[in-house]
């Protein structure tokens, strides 16, 4: 989806007459087009408490631009410049990921010669500081007045034709630079790779070949010493901490049964410790810098009106509020049930910063249905994902086999063809919990995935 910026909130503006004829342009080429059109926010979206409190239009408006493949921003010439709405706008958006490698083209609009071309200059310097990609075939448009008919038409069959040719270029422009979910963004899980120590971590990492990991909090939480300095060693070896995961107290995982009964916050009798756990996790999270933790939530009740629902429902909101209340994001680990289940629970939870950690081992180890068409449905939710590979059980009610990655069930190029459909810009972490040679498992499922066609 490209988004359609109108960089005005002036009423009746002559920006947003011409944003109409760019969203036609994209329709008739058949490319889903959202419109952000800044006349549209309430009157305090640019007020000074909107940096504390930002509004719910200003909220939909930055999820809508973090979810586009590229950008359209449609600006008039005031004074010289950009408008004062459109900076304040922008200054609202996410740090770093708003703009950060997104495809941006520009429109400027202007009553006088100029067409605009100091705002769309303008423009480019900031959108070139959030290290965007500027399309480079940009429009301008001098004495606008002269070129709209009285219902607000363009009537200037050359700039018609400039728009259309844009349009055109830039979609192929955004294709050429979506970010195929490549081997760049991998991790490892460091509890695959079973080390007792950051030192010990850092050595088996270096084995596998990939330079980033998913840490896993809780043996730093209880046995500092043996991880103190993990982010300055991770720091001076270059490898990046892409994320935490963290457990929950008493988990038994001998069966599906077992694991039923422990596994999550399902639990009464850990629920406490595990909440008080959770809130060290968070701090320890900050302290490393990292924005997301997962966590397996435990087997959802699939029934609303089993009285057990409501429990975990409020269990896991009140994990979600904890994280938020530490500006993280929490995702939940998929599997333990289908995606259609897990897809209504995410949205009675409805949390921001709430998602899916998505596994397609899971999926199959708990027989709860194709990973593929469980990643197209879980697409809004998806965080993070797990590279991981099984086969089926055949015997119900029993685990499937956990497998190194290219030699199970998982079809991986329809996987990764997926990923790419759904736009993920997420982090990819390897994960092998099974099996006595982790880093040469690790490094054969590295290679699997960097030589892989789709
Ligand atoms: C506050 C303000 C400042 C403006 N400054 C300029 C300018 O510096 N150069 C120019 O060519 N037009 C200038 N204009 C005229 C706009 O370019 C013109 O109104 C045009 O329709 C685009 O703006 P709109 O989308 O608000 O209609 C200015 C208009 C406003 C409202």
């Amino acid at each position: 989806m490209i988004s359609l910026i109108v960089g005005t909130h002036r009423p009746g503006s002559n920006s947003a007459k011409v944003a109409c004829h760019v969203a036609q342009v994209y329709a008739a080429l058949g490319e889903p087009l959202a419109v952000i059109d800044l006349a549209q926010f309430p009157p305090d979206a640019f007020s000074a408490g909107a940096f504390g409190q930002k509004s719910a239009a200003v909220e939909a408006a930055a999820n809508t631009v973090l979810q586009s493949s590229g950008l359209v921003v449609i600006a008039p010439e005031y004074n010289g410049s950009y408008p004062g709405a459109l900076k304040a706008f922008i200054d609202l958006l996410p740090f770093p990921i708003a703009f950060e490698r997104r495809p941006v083209c520009f429109v400027g609009i202007a009553a006088g010669e100029w067409g605009g071309l100091r705002t769309v200059e303008h423009l480019q310097g900031v959108f070139g500081y959030r290290n965007a990609h500027v399309y480079p075939d940009r429009i301008f448009v001098p004495g606008i007045y002269s070129k709209l008919g009285a219902d607000g038409s363009i009537t200037d069959t050359a700039l018609v034709g400039r728009i259309e040719r844009q349009a055109a270029g830039f979609i192929r422009f955004v294709r050429s630079l979506l970010p195929a979910p490549s081997i760049d963004r991998t991790g490892v899980c460091s509890w695959s790779l079973q080390p007792g120590s950051a030192v010990e971590l850092l050595e088996r990492l270096s084995g596998t070949g990939v330079r980033a990991l998913q840490l896993h909090l809780d043996p730093l939480r209880e046995s500092g010493a043996a991880w103190s300095g993990v982010a300055q060693l991770c720091a001076a070896r270059g490898v990046r901490i892409l994320s935490g995961m963290m457990t929950c107290l008493g988990e038994d995982y001998a069966s599906l049964d077992t694991i039923r009964v422990t596994g999550g916050v399902v639990p009464d009798g850990t629920w406490e410790q595990n909440l008080r756990n959770f809130g060290a996790n968070a701090r320890l999270a900050v302290a490393l810098g990292i924005k997301l933790v997962t966590l397996h939530a435990g087997f959802l009740p699939h029934d609303e009106s089993d009285p057990a629902f409501a429990k975990l429902l409020a269990r896991i909101a009140a994990v979600a509020d904890l994280f938020a209340s530490h500006g993280l994001s929490i995702a939940f680990e998929t599997g333990q049930e289908d995606a259609p289940s897990l897809a209504s629970f995410m949205t009675r939870l409805n949390r921001a910063n709430a998602g899916v950690n998505f596994d397609p081992a899971n999926m199959i180890l708990y027989d709860k249905g194709d990973p593929v068409a469980a990643l197209r449905t879980l697409a809004p939710w998806i965080r993070q994902v797990h590279l991981k590979d099984a086969n089926r059980t055949r015997i119900p009610g029993t685990w499937g086999e956990e497998v190194v990655v290219g030699t199970g069930e998982v079809d991986w190029p329809s996987f990764f063809r997926a990923l790419r459909d759904i736009d993920f810009r997420g982090h990819l972490c390897f994960e092998r919990e099974a099996g006595n040679q982790r880093m040469a498992d690790l490094e054969a499922a590295r290679r699997f995935i960097a030589d892989l066609k789709y």
